[in-house]
């Protein structure tokens, strides 16, 4: 039948939920073939890569292609680029970190050993660069040089993130930005790799960009504060790591700043040790960031980032449906628990 008002496509393209997303997404990881030889080298891959996860990232890319009217399929390849990389950088992280679980399973250089996680994860780096491959070239060399800065950005913040454990004079602003490149960048890409994939304007690409990399920062404060206060049952991280590994958090810099100087003196001494039975450091830590305001002051700062992120959202021409399947999504990360 004809119809003489002829509806603006972005009109009709509906959006998926979240749970849809990450079926579509988790779908294509089991349909790809990554086992090949040698099996030292794949199976860690596949290991890490089958663990599960909240899966994010990819949900994001996929989301992000829909808001700019694409269809998700156009978008998984770079998805799977995405959450390949993420796992890669989990892998050399738990080496880095020291980490001794990850999903609720043993690490990778624990489960193997240390060579097999450094090379496993190098492998993996190059395969998430692969996906691109199967993008047309104009597309391709938009979302590889948006990977390549990102990719780059995210060495650079972990570097900061190890500095850190050693000074004794890290700042908020310096805090803040480590977080922004390890693990902000990130989830901003993975969105604007959505709105590349979808061939959108960039000024709307920018926009999502933004909008990820506020969402971001909420989300490593969120996973600095599961760090000392998730539940060992299910958060799948060895609870207190952070504090282990004297890592300058928010909720450390905050207790130092609402502390009177022989508490801060005492807690900075406190991040200096290196112990063989961690019990009482741990114990110690969350009680001074409880007591001294510091874990509210992080409560109060993923709320600060999140609603940053959806003042962004107010600004992009996209319909309000398509704004608040995003809106939410900032809302569940934000009450997460894992
Ligand atoms: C962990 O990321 C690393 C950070 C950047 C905080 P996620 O919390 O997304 O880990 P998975 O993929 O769900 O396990
Ligand atoms: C993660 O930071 C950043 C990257 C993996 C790039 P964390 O070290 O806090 O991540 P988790 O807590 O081990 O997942
Ligand atoms: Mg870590
Ligand atoms: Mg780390
Ligand atoms: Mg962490």
């Amino acid at each position: 039948m004809n119809c003489i008002f002829e509806p603006r496509k972005s009109d009709f393209h509906f959006m998926h939920d979240i749970s849809q997303y990450q079926d579509f997404f988790i779908q294509y990881l089991q349909n790809q073939n990554i086992h090949k030889e040698p099996s030292n080298l794949y199976e860690p891959i596949e290991y890490i890569l089958g663990l599960g996860g909240k899966r994010i990232r990819p949900v994001l890319t996929l989301m992000a292609a829909e808001v700019f009217d694409a269809d998700y399929t156009k978008a998984l390849p770079a998805a799977m680029a995405v959450e390949v990389f993420h796992n890669f950088s989990l892998v050399h992280d738990d080496i880095m970190d020291d980490a001794p679980l990850r999903r609720g399973q043993v690490t990778v250089h624990e489960k193997w050993n240390l060579n097999t996680g450094i090379l496993s994860g190098d492998a993996m780096l190059i395969l998430a660069y692969q996906y691109f491959e199967q993008y047309e070239p104009n597309v391709f060399r938009n979302l590889a040089k948006l990977f390549s800065k990102t990719a780059l950005e995210v060495c650079e913040g972990q570097q900061w993130d190890v500095d850190f454990e050693t000074r004794k004079d890290v700042t908020i602003p310096e805090y803040l930005k480590m977080i922004e490149y390890k693990t902000a960048v990130l989830v901003a890409a993975a969105m604007k790799m959505g709105a590349i994939v979808a061939e959108t304007s960039e000024n709307e690409a920018d926009l999502i960009y933004d909008f990820g990399l506020n969402l971001g920062l909420a989300f490593q404060l969120q996973d600095d504060y599961l760090d000392a206060f998730g539940d060992p049952e299910t958060f799948g991280k060895q609870v207190g790591g952070d504090i282990i590994e004297n890592k300058k958090t928010y909720l450390y810099l905050k207790a130092l700043e609402f502390s009177s100087s022989e508490k801060a003196s005492a807690l900075e001494q406190l991040f200096t040790l290196q112990l063989e039975d961690n019990t009482t450091k741990i114990e110690t830590a969350k009680t001074i960031f409880n007591e001294s305001g510091a874990s509210k002051a992080t409560q109060e700062a993923i709320e600060m980032y999140t609603l940053k992120a959806f003042e962004t959202l107010e600004k992009m021409e996209i319909s309000a449906e398509k704004k608040k399947v995003l809106r939410t999504f900032g809302e569940n990360l934000m009450g997460r628990k894992v």
